[in-house]
């Protein structure tokens, strides 16, 4: 890949075009705490990530989700700017709160409402709604009762997934259950710097299984309601081992076992990972994990919702403490990112999404895969004239583009690309300050402006490739 040279209207990428195969879905995803805002209106309830954005100094800057990109009030624009982007696919997420207030009971008629407006406008606009029921907003009431680690969190989520399919059934197709349930649980419950800010390792394990055991319900109840493709969505990495001894690849085996193989196994081979059942054995036990719950979790899914930003990399480190999010992994660092890097500080390292669709169709052959989140946060700024030259950020998606089509050359089950993120939004626990949008939002005055990116990726789904 050649550096760009500033000023020019084209950045250099890689010059050799390449085009996907016919039918690849290209889109962009968003999800609801992220770009509504409205976090009050129309009934909706309060869901942890408006506790948690209050608590001080959980957020930067103190930021919550109470206004975000207002897309709330703004989503017939926002679906106007897709139309204009040529997107063909659109991943949005239903937030749980605004369906029920209090996770359970009685449907609230003008939240539901709202994604009902919402998918009708998607239609419209010619493009297909893929709907996420849980990215992270689970109402404040549920976890009052125990959140994820409790039961009955994944039985209410089943209830919830029926509402919100026999709503959109008849023109929602494409449905995915849970959104990275590795951050959810361990970055949630265990390392505390994403809602609800638990600490406790054995509240992280539970939450784990429940969170997989609420994505096998909501299967079986998608699949009695006749849903046509079901799914599930990971955060996955590539580890890498910093040295090459046994201790090393013991290391990296076991962060492995806990981000990757904890979700994927259950689901796709239908048990946990050894590693995972001896660690969660010595932190709290395995209790939670109950009769048929395997048979449950490996409900069958129609496709598997991938989203990668950067390979993992461990060393063996023998007396080094566990990492707040690999409760029980004592004894691994995890070395400071080399650049180049994003904004979020991560490093860009295209082949790891190659290397990790091969993998992933090698270990688990027979589950078509879907990239539903990639994509890099910058510091952009716009020019005087309203322009956003946001030249990284179309080389860092034009390297994952290639990468992802070596794979597929290579075998990889690959059939789409989804772009993390449509808008610049609220980055969690990094709050507005990190823009992964490919349009970007002055939140001022809540102005959209198309990045570089943006066009780029249009001309992108235009040619169903790249160009030379
Ligand atoms: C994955 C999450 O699903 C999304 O909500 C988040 O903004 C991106 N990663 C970037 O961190």
């Amino acid at each position: 890949m050649t550096a760009t040279t500033p000023d020019t209207d084209t950045p250099q990428t890689d010059a050799r075009p390449l085009a996907f195969p016919p039918g690849f879905v290209w889109g962009a995803a968003t999800a609801a705490y992220q770009i509504e805002g409205a976090a009050r209106d129309d009934g909706r309830g309060p869901s942890i990530w408006d506790t948690f954005s209050r608590v001080p100094g959980k957020v930067a800057g103190g930021d919550t989700g109470d206004v975000a990109c207002d897309h709330y009030h703004r989503f017939r624009d926002d679906i106007g700017l897709m139309a204009g982007l040529g997107l063909p696919a659109y991943r949005f997420s239903v937030a749980w709160p605004r369906v029920q207030p209090d996770g359970s009971g009685p449907v609230n008629p003008r939240g539901i409402g709202f994604y009902d407006r919402l998918v009708d406008e998607v239609l419209q606009a010619g493009i297909t709604p893929y709907a996420t029921l849980y990215h992270w907003d689970l109402p404040q009431a549920l976890e009052d009762r125990g959140g994820w680690t409790a039961r009955d969190t994944a039985l209410r989520f089943a209830d919830y997934t029926g509402i919100v399919h026999d709503r959109l059934a008849d023109r929602v197709d494409t449905w995915t259950t849970v959104n990275e349930p590795w951050v959810a649980a361990y970055l949630g419950y265990a390392a505390g710097v994403h809602a609800p800010g638990r600490t406790s390792a054995a509240d992280a394990f539970r939450a784990a299984h429940h969170l997989l055991v609420a994505h096998g319900l909501a299967t079986r109840r998608l699949r009695d309601g006749g849903a046509r493709r079901v799914s599930l969505t990971l955060n996955l990495a590539p580890i890498v081992a910093g040295g090459t001894s046994e201790q090393d690849a013991a290391a990296a085996d076991l962060v492995d076992a806990m981000l990757n193989r904890q979700f994927l196994d259950p689901v796709l081979h239908g048990a946990y990972a050894e590693p995972v059942l001896a660690v969660a054995a010595r932190h709290g036990g395995l209790d939670h994990v109950r009769g048929d719950d395997l048979t449950v979790i490996a409900e069958p899914i129609d496709s598997l919702g991938i989203n990668y930003y950067n390979p993992t990399y461990v060393a063996a480190a023998p007396g080094t403490p566990p990492n707040p999010a690999y409760p029980g992994c004592a004894g691994i660092a995890f070395p400071p990112a080399v650049p180049p890097l994003t904004a979020m500080g991560w490093p860009i390292v295209p082949d790891g999404l190659g290397d990790l669709l091969v993998r992933l169709s090698r270990d688990y052959p027979g589950v078509p895969l879907v990239v539903t989140e990639n994509g890099a946060a910058f510091d952009d700024v716009p020019d005087a004239d309203g322009r956003v030259r946001d030249d990284a950020r179309i080389r860092y998606l034009d390297g994952h583009l290639r990468a992802a089509h070596a794979a597929l050359t290579a075998g990889a089950d690959l059939r789409g690309y989804l772009v993390w993120s449509l808008l610049d939004n609220f980055e969690w626990a990094e709050g507005y300050g990190k823009r992964f949008g490919i349009v970007y939002v002055d939140y001022a005055d809540g102005r959209r402006l198309p990045k570089d990116s943006a066009r780029w990726f249009r001309d992108v789904i235009a040619r169903n490739g790249l160009g030379g």
